[in-house]
Formats: C-alpha cells, structure tokens, sequence
C-alpha cells in the first residue's frame, strides 16, 4: 500500500498545493459535498470537500457513514468554521463499504447512544468520539507510567500470570486447570491436582507484589504493569474481574517514602496527560459538562476535568492516620444524621467508599493518604506497627474514585511475618519462599498497588470503569 498521511499529522500541515493521500472511517457526509474523516490518529475530524457533479454516481453512493476511504487532494485552507485546512478531493476510492440500513441498527449511526447500549457493541465503540479519546489517553496514560519509572531508575518486572498462591488472601481467585469432569479424583472425591497440568492447584493472580518483592531484594527498585484478576462478585462502577495494575516495590524504603513515590508518581502521569492529550481532554471535559447538566445540582462536581486535574497536580495529598479518619468520620454529619449505609461507631471498623468519598470531597477536599490501618482488615503482608494493633498500611482516595492505590511497609521479619500468616491462616507451604525472603539479607521495604483503570477513570472523566477499558470483564460479561 502507498504510504497515507495522518490525519493528526495532516491538520497541523500549511495549506499547500502538494497532494496528500489519507485513508480513514466517514463519521459523517452532509450535502453530498463533505465528508468529514476521522482516522483515529486524532479526535479531529478532516473535512474532504468533494464536487459530486466530477465524480460517478455509484462511487458518491459508496460514501457512507461508516465506510473506509482513501481520498486524495490537495490540502487547502478552509472556508468555513472549525477547522483551519481541509481536503479537495481530486480521488476517492471507496476501500470497505458500509451499508446504510445496517449501520443504523449499530452505535455507529450518527445519534446519541448510551454507555450501556456501546457496551453491547464494543467492537464498534471506539469508533465513537468518546472512546476514540479515553483509549487514546488510555494509551498515553500507560506510556507515561513507564516513563515515569524508566526515568526514576525502576526496573520493569513481569510477574507471573498463572500462580500458585493467593498474594492477597482474600480467596477471591479464578482457578486455572486443563481438568474436566473425567479427571483423576482423590478418595474423598475431590481432584487430585498433583495430576493436573502444573502437579498442584492454580490460579490467575490477584496482584504481582509478592514476587515484585522478590525482585526488588536484588534489583532494588522495580515496577509490574500487567493484568490481575479478581473472582469478587462486586457490580460496581469501581470494580472489574480483569483489570490492569501498577506495582512498585522499593527495597530501603519505609512507609513514608512509600506515600512520597505515590504522590510523586500520580502527579508525574496527571501531567504528562495533561500536556500530551489536551484534545482528548478537551473533548472529554467537555462531554462531562453536558452530562452533569442532566444531574441536580448538588450532584455536579465544582471543578471542570481539567481544572480537577491541575488541582490534584498543584495541592499536597493530605495525610491522615486511620485513627484520626475514625474521629473525623465518628463526627461527620451524614454519620450522626444515619445517612451513611455503614454507620461507624468504633475504631477497627473498615471503610466502606462512601466514607472514603465523604473523607476526600466533603471533609479534605483534596487527595487524601489514609495510613496506619488495623491490622485486622489488612493483608497479612503488612508491617505490624509498635502498637501491636495497627499496620503500615496506606491507601490513596481520590475524588469521585475513593481507592486508587492500595500498599504497604511489608513486614520484613520472619518471625513476626510466620506468626501472622499461622494467624491468618496463609498456608506455608504456599509461599515458603515468600518467607525465606526474609532469611537472606531481608530489609526494609514498601510499595503500592495502582489501578489502571480507576486513573484512566479519574484522567477522562468517566463513571463507569466499564467504559475506561476496551473489553470489560465483570460477572456475567465475558463477550468479546
Ligand atoms: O488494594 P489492592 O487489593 O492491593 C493490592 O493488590 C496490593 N498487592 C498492592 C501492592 O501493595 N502492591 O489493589 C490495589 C489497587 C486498588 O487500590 C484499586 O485501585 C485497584 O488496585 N483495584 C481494582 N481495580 C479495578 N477492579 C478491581 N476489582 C480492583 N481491585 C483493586
Ligand atoms: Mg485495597
């Protein structure tokens, strides 16, 4: 194939008399005259101006919303509004034709949709402006987390997919085997997976940190960005069975330094997001603002997306103990009003994201850091502070997200740690050699977990984490 123009890269060209070829999808055809084509190098659309009376019946006819063209012409300053070069065409050739009837049963038919009618046709939706812009940020989000490491000296770590062990011990795992129900059996009737594919029983990973720790006992500062998986039966907005995380682990590095890195970090990717996806922001900022006009009042955020972001960017996240969160939350109006549908009345009691969201929009209004937790609902991983009760846990709350990051000092002496796994009921003999760790040369050591997903979230706007992703997976949803 001849080498094509960019539409992205067109738009930034100086009217000329040279020729230009560009190929792309037809996003709308008004007056028989212009075609507006979108290629998805950008959210902008190029206007090709086209003289019906030159060219043959049957080729205008093949110029449909939907098809994909190549046109070529010459690039000349625009007459009309919106943009400031456009195409005269002196060639079309139709190269996929889409017809017209069936592409008004699809997204693709130039109205509005809603989310969940784009959720039926995801193969199709990110032909839409909305998705073409998130997954575009979506892409320079993932890029700008790399380079944010790369820069910082981290070493990028690839944690294992399938595992032996439940990192969390939560027990939320999908179990991976080449069983059937003809497979070998125990006595008792259950599955012998000492016959299965890996000679025991397994699983995807929940979170790639227990490894990443391993790794960072000899490589000092790494990072996984992979996918994790969660078996939690949790319909929520926040929530996904598949989602992608970032997970850094720093040997030498206690708790405080650990909320430094995340703040440091989210700050890093807030604006290279802002620097490098200012159309798509734009666009998307835009779209929240028609959408919150549909919502009462109080409902609607103060700050514009972008606004939002340079504040996020500009503010120090505020840092506040689980125990002072308590106070505050024990005093909170909607708490003594019974609003809250978790009412806390004693410390220990574990948060659910309405308070985490009272915490971060209502009471702080701002980023807050949530540390020190109780021990009791924290992983087993977490370092046991002097006070016996509580654990070097941190969280991130973010406005409109609540959790965003979730880590820890991890508890760096064998003693204690076999204690808590006995106590916990976290089998040895599945992560013997996460214990051994702390045999050889053990140290000091923290890191964090940071859902792609909920700051692809937060970057563009959307509500619904189903809509950050290409293809959701939640219970019940696995097409595609
Ligand atoms: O708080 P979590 O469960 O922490 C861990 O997995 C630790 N091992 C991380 C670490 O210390 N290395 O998860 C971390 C983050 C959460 O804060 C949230 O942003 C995201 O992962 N997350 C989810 N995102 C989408 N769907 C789900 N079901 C998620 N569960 C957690
Ligand atoms: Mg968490």
């Amino acid at each position: 194939m001849q080498p094509h123009t960019e539409i992205a890269t067109a738009l930034t060209k100086e009217p000329s008399l040279h020729e230009i070829t560009v190929r792309g999808w037809v996003r709308a055809f008004r007056s028989n005259r212009f075609i507006a084509l979108n290629d998805g190098s950008t959210i902008k659309n190029l206007q090709c101006v086209i003289d019906f009376e030159n060219f043959d019946e049957h080729t205008m006819k093949r110029i449909t919303v939907g098809a994909a063209i190549e046109v070529t012409g010459v690039l000349v300053e625009s007459q009309g509004h919106g943009q400031a070069v456009e195409v005269e065409v002196k060639e079309v050739t139709v190269l996929g034709d889409a017809d017209t009837e069936d592409v008004k049963k699809t997204i693709l038919s130039p109205k509005r949709h809603t989310f969940e009618k784009l959720r039926e046709q995801a193969h199709l939706r990110v032909r839409t402006n909305t998705f073409g812009a998130v997954m575009r940020t979506r892409s320079k989000l993932a890029f700008a987390i790399h380079d944010y490491f790369q820069k910082n000296n981290f070493y990028y770590m690839h944690s294992p997919i399938i595992t032996g062990s439940d990192a969390e011990g939560a027990g939320e795992m999908f179990k991976v085997t080449t069983f059937n129900e003809n497979s070998p059996k125990k006595e008792d009737g259950t599955f012998n997976y000492e016959e299965d594919f890996f000679g025991k029983e397994t699983n995807l990973t929940v979170s790639g940190q227990l490894e990443a720790e391993t790794y960072a006992m000899g490589l000092g500062k790494v990072y996984t960005f992979g996918p994790t998986f969660r078996a939690e039966n949790s319909n929520t907005s926040r929530h996904l069975a598949e989602f992608w995380m970032i997970e850094p682990e720093v040997a030498f590095c206690d708790l405080d330094g650990n909320m430094d890195l995340a703040e440091d970090f989210i700050k890093h990717v807030l604006k290279y997001a802002l620097e490098h996806c200012a159309d798509d922001l734009e666009f998307l900022e835009n779209r929240l603002l028609d959408e919150e006009k549909r919502k009462p009042q109080n409902e609607r955020s103060d700050m514009a997306l972008r606004e939002k972001l340079k504040f996020v960017l500009e503010n120090n996240f505020k840092r506040v103990t689980y125990t002072e969160a308590i106070e505050i939350l024990r005093n909170s109006k909607p708490n003594k009003k019974k609003k809250f549908n978790y009412l806390i009345d004693e410390w220990g009691a574990d948060l659910q994201s309405e308070h985490e969201r009272y915490l971060v929009e209502k009471h702080f209004k701002c980023p807050v850091i949530l540390f020190d937790y109780p021990a009791k609902i924290k992983a087993f991983y977490m370092r046991l502070n002097e006070d016996e009760k509580t654990v070097r846990a941190m969280d991130v709350l973010f406005p409109g997200i609540g959790e965003i990051v979730g880590g820890s000092q991890r508890e760096e002496r064998y003693d204690v740690l076999k204690k808590k796994m006995e106590d916990m009921d976290i089998p040895e003999e599945e992560l013997w050699w996460y214990l051994e760790l702390r045999k050889f040369g053990t140290c000091v050591h923290s890191g964090f977990g940071l859902g792609f997903e909920r700051l692809v979230q937060f970057v563009t706007g959307m509500g619904n984490i189903r809509d950050v992703i290409p293809y959701p997976r939640t219970p019940g949803n696995a097409e595609f």
